[in-house]
């Protein structure tokens, strides 16, 4: 079991702006351990072993299919809150009655769509899931319609998002407690992938587990996949995020807008390239204590290679 009335939560807003870097993160503090539950996860140090490990990641996408074969659509409450706690999705408008268009990535059954369909009438969302039994229960709500949305199924970290979503053309990509549950390896690559549907200078919304929260606290010893990382009985996974996760997507996000943006021959090989060095030593610098960082350094080397690449094509 698992619950998300949680008392300890990142909320981050990620705005993709390349002329003044702007992001806002309303991250909730982390909440603060009691000396016996600080020891209780101080003890907690035996990890999973790698066979299982290697299993609940190829298993990830059954193990959630299987939770909605479960549950169905009565698991998760509603989300009410969405236009409450983030105020971007009126405030990105240029006009008043101006049509959004979302992407709610990893929608599950709707919890978070369908509220915000009914509550702002003016919006076209996409969305999104890898189990296709929760793709089938939004397909069923009698709420859905293809005039206000279209969901499909997708493997965020896999399946390219441009196959159903033109390139450039969503104002908000949601992201509500889905990043938790997808290794911390491979988070960057669903950035990577809403960055593509993304109309530049607009915003990714993000809204997951914080660190120790309740839900953290709850896992008994044999559940710990790895730092903040953690396995429940049904095989689904989550992810607690600390502060600096949120600051390395919002580098992240930064760092791709910086590709594309600079990649335009605004500068010339030589000045992009220590540009880019810069980024990567500065976030460097914030990520060295975590893992993932090095993640994050792969696929900067990957895009100084496609853009060298790219260079000796358009750059005489
Ligand atoms: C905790 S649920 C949240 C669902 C929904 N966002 C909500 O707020 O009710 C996490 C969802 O992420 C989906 N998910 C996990 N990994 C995914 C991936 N790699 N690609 C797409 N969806 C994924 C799961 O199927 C599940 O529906």
């Amino acid at each position: 079991m698992f619950h998300e009335n949680t008392s300890a939560d990142c909320l981050t807003t990620v705005t993709t702006s390349t002329e003044d870097g702007a992001f806002q993160t309303k991250g909730r503090n982390t909440r603060l351990l009691s000396p016996e539950e600080a020891e209780r996860l101080a003890k907690d140090r035996v990890l999973v072993s790698d066979f299982k490990q290697l299993k609940l990641e190829k298993e990830a996408q059954k193990n959630w299919d299987l939770f909605y074969k479960r549950n169905s659509t009565n698991f998760f409450k509603d989300r009410h809150w969405t236009t409450r706690e983030f105020q971007e999705l009126k405030a990105c408008r240029e006009f008043a009655d101006q049509k959004l268009t979302i992407l709610e990535a990893g929608c599950g059954v709707g919890n978070c769509l369908f509220p915000l369909l009914e509550e702002d009438l003016n919006i076209f969302a996409y969305a999104c899931d890898f189990s296709p039994r929760a793709v089938e229960y939004v397909k069923k709500n009698a709420l859905y319609s293809t005039e206000r949305c279209k969901v499909f199924q997708c493997d965020l970290t896999k399946d390219d998002l441009l196959e159903n979503i033109p390139a450039d053309s969503v104002d908000v990509v949601t992201l509500i407690f889905v990043l938790s549950a997808i290794h911390p390896d491979k988070m960057h690559l669903v950035l990577k992938n809403i960055y593509k549907i993304l109309k530049p200078g607009k915003c990714v919304l993000f809204r997951d587990y914080g660190l120790y929260d309740h839900a953290m606290l709850r896992f008994k010893s044999g559940s710990k996949l790895g730092e903040n990382f953690y396995v429940r009985q049904d095989g689904t996974r989550s992810y607690f995020f600390t502060t600096g996760d949120c600051q390395m997507f919002v580098y992240f996000i930064c760092l791709l807008f910086l590709l594309l943006f600079m990649g335009g021959c605004l500068l010339d090989r030589q000045d992009f390239m220590e540009l880019l060095l810069l980024y990567k030593l500065h976030v460097y610098s914030i990520m060295q204590q975590e893992q993932k960082f090095l993640n994050l350094l792969d696929f900067i080397q990957i895009c100084c290679i496609n853009e060298k690449e790219q260079s000796s094509v358009k750059v005489q």
